[in-house]
């Protein structure tokens, strides 16, 4: 059965099916809402319903207070619909949000690399509609026998026509070690995106700073990668901050990103300029990153490496 929700302050009205959460319903419909944990835990999704019956679902007593169900709150990523229903949700419209729809993809792995040694790049091939996404947003990908899935930020920039995930080994988690012992080319994934609400605003002309480590550097890469390709005039610092032995900085390539910077920029790590780059991401030596630095980027200045080292 199809119920109406309708969301304010936005008075927006989409459909929402009986079993549905609503916000699963509110994502799909491009209507961003906020939250985090995604299965009642946290609490970042409440909401206030103004109208209409509805299951609490697996709320959390200590997310959903016994009083705040008095009131009529509920969490939006637990809360199915009984009837038509209104909601009054805290969303500030934010004009460089493209608003997105949640959708569900199945994608094949064509590529595995080994970034460092324990961060795989993993490019996916979308099959049927392409992933829409903002520079900065993740996906949701179920690995393996997971019941549940594990999100990951896309590293590459939405024209790169793959999407690449760099995903770090936690030891004893189970999918990334699937990822790390068992995934092979060729296989297929489920995943859903975009999502995330973490994106650069392009209408606010200060320059921008990016930290990040490790595979934290998958979203600023993609920003970075989808800024320099549009031609953005503005300064970019990028601070990655990395923690390996100083025999890591010598055994393991660093990908460079000289050859999609659009200048004649030198590197400040390697002195490598983008004539002696192989291509957009070649593969070069960084011989200064040594144990626990961190190096910084200035893609207006002259950059340094942009490792892809955690
Ligand atoms: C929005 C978002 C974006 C993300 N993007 C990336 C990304 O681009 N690349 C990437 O490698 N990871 C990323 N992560 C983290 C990634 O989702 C987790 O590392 C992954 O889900 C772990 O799954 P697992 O099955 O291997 O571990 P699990 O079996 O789920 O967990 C095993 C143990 O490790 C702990 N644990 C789980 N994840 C982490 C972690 N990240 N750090 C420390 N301890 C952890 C758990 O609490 C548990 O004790 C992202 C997470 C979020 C929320
Ligand atoms: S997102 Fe955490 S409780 Fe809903």
């Amino acid at each position: 059965m199809t119920y109406q929700l309708t969301i304010e302050p936005l008075g927006q009205t989409i459909d929402i099916e009986e079993g549905q959460t609503v916000l699963d319903a509110c994502l799909r419909a491009g209507v961003w809402l906020p939250h985090a944990c995604g299965h009642g835990l946290c609490g970042t999704c409440k909401v206030q319903t103004l109208e209409g019956e509805l299951d609490h679902g697996e709320a959390s007593p200590f997310a959903l207070m016994d009083f705040e169900r008095e009131e009529a709150k509920c969490l939006a990523c637990c809360a199915r619909p009984m009837s038509d229903m209104v909601i009054e949700a805290d969303i500030e419209p934010d004009p460089d949000a493209q608003c997105l729809p949640l959708m569900d993809f199945t994608a094949e792995v064509v590529r595995i690399e080994a970034l460092t040694p324990t961060i795989k790049g993993v490019f996916l091939r979308i099959e049927g509609e392409p992933l829409q996404f903002q520079p900065g947003q993740y996906v949701n990908v179920w690995i393996g026998k997971e019941a549940t899935p594990r999100a990951f930020s896309i590293a590459s920039p939405p024209s790169a026509g793959e999407i690449e995930l760099n995903i770090r080994l936690v030891p004893g988690g189970s999918a990334t070690t699937y990822v790390h012992e068992q995934l092979q080319v060729g296989d297929r994934l489920q995943l859903s995106g975009p999502l995330g609400r973490f994106f650069v605003r392009k209408s606010d002309p200060r320059p921008l700073v990016f930290m990040a480590g490790g595979s934290g550097l998958s979203s600023p890469r993609s920003m970075i990668l989808d800024l320099l390709e549009s031609g953005d005039p503005r300064e970019i610092v990028l601070v990655q901050a990395r923690a390996m032995p100083p025999s890591c900085t010598t055994a393991t390539p660093s990908r460079h990103w000289h050859g999609s910077m659009t200048t004649s920029r030198t590197c400040r790590c390697c002195r490598a300029s983008p004539s002696k780059a192989t291509g957009p991401e070649s593969v070069a030596m960084c011989t200064t990153s040594q144990a626990a630095t961190s190096a910084t980027t200035s893609a207006a200045g002259a950059p340094t490496c942009a490792g892809r080292r955690r």
